[in-house]
């Protein structure tokens, strides 16, 4: 890729991250942060006009790289890197164009986002926002026994949307629950049976059997919108929504509906579509646990995702293709 394999990679890095992070990147790259003043890509023009010359642009989800973006890269960028599995922020197409090689983050964030899940499920399930709510303002009269009763996750039935990694790690842990697991995904698994998964070939079939549905699907053009008003009527009365996904997976009036209707228990959602905006619906329903897109933000999976960067930008250097290599 034009570079010798002794000589570091210059690498034009977009987003801030932990300092921990960044002095690794520093350590591996000829790195360049960008200053934070501005833009970062402005940034990344006006070096590039200065003469300085980049082959990666290092990135994540804070970073738009659609095809305008990448036709305006330098002709000396030849490989994007985005801090991040999900690679919707990404114009796939344009950077084919431009032949630019694109590397992810996926596996080592798997295990946090999926304790994320399950924290999402047990708090809907707990009815943590009114938990919250009432032991914050000071209004706690003491215990009673019809005082916020919620329903355990043992012996109920998950439903995962999209069986990746990330369904997986979810399945075992909710397994370790007491839970039954059925997924949908566009494949059914060869050894889902000795794993005790159930398959469904569609979301309605899913959701007309589970208790909890969490969406692991990534971000396309078939799954955006698709948890509408028409699958949401298949919902159980009891269902809860738990999106750590996309935001966009869902469509926000159908989900409102459901929830302020009562056609279903609750939502828990650690994203949103239009981040960081949330729908100001979500915010009068004391039936929804909502964090700010907290997935991945261990330290563990933070570390891990600046190495697997590093590493596969190291393997393509060397003429390999890493498994992290996205395109
Ligand atoms: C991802 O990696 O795509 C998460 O949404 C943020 O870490």
């Amino acid at each position: 890729m034009g570079r010798h394999p002794e000589e570091k990679l210059t690498v034009f890095v977009a987003t801030r991250f932990l300092d921990v992070v960044e002095a690794e990147l520093a350590e591996a790259f000829a790195a360049t942060f960008a200053s934070g003043e501005g833009a970062p890509l402005d940034e990344l023009a006006k070096r590039d006009a200065a003469g300085e010359r980049f082959d990666v642009v290092l990135f994540s989800l804070d970073v738009r790289m659609g095809a305008e973006e990448i036709a305006g890269l330098p002709e000396s960028v030849r490989a994007l890197a985005t801090y991040s599995v999900g690679t919707d922020h990404i114009d796939f197409d344009a950077a084919a164009e431009r032949s630019l090689a694109v590397f992810h983050t996926p596996g080592v964030l798997a295990d946090s986002v999926a304790e994320d899940a399950i924290f999402l499920m047990l708090a809907a399930a707990r009815r943590a926002t009114e938990s919250i709510d009432l032991i914050r303002a000071r209004e706690w009269t003491g215990w009673t026994p019809r005082q916020l009763v919620g329903v355990q996750l043992s012996g109920r039935t998950l439903g995962i949307l999209g069986m990746g990694d990330i369904g997986d790690r979810i399945a075992k842990r909710a397994q370790a629950l007491g839970m039954n697991v059925l997924y949908c995904n566009r494949r059914q698994l060869a050894d889902d049976a000795s794993r005790n998964l159930a398959y469904r070939a569609t979301p309605a079939e899913l959701l007309a059997d589970s208790d909890v549905l969490v969406i692991t699907c990534p971000s396309t053009p078939e799954t955006r919108g698709s948890v509408d008003a028409a699958l949401l009527a298949h919902a159980r009365a009891d269902l809860i929504v738990v999106n750590i996904a996309r935001g966009d997976i869902v469509d926000d009036d159908a989900l409102v509906a459901a929830l302020s209707e009562g056609r279903i228990r609750g939502a828990a959602l650690d994203v949103f579509a239009n981040e960081p905006k949330v729908d100001p619906r979500y915010f009068d329903l004391p039936n929804v646990f909502m964090v700010p897109h907290i997935g991945s933000s261990t330290i563990e999976a933070r570390l891990g995702m600046g190495r697997i960067l590093i590493e596969g930008l190291g393997a393509w250097q060397a003429g390999e293709t890493p498994p992290n290599r996205a395109a």
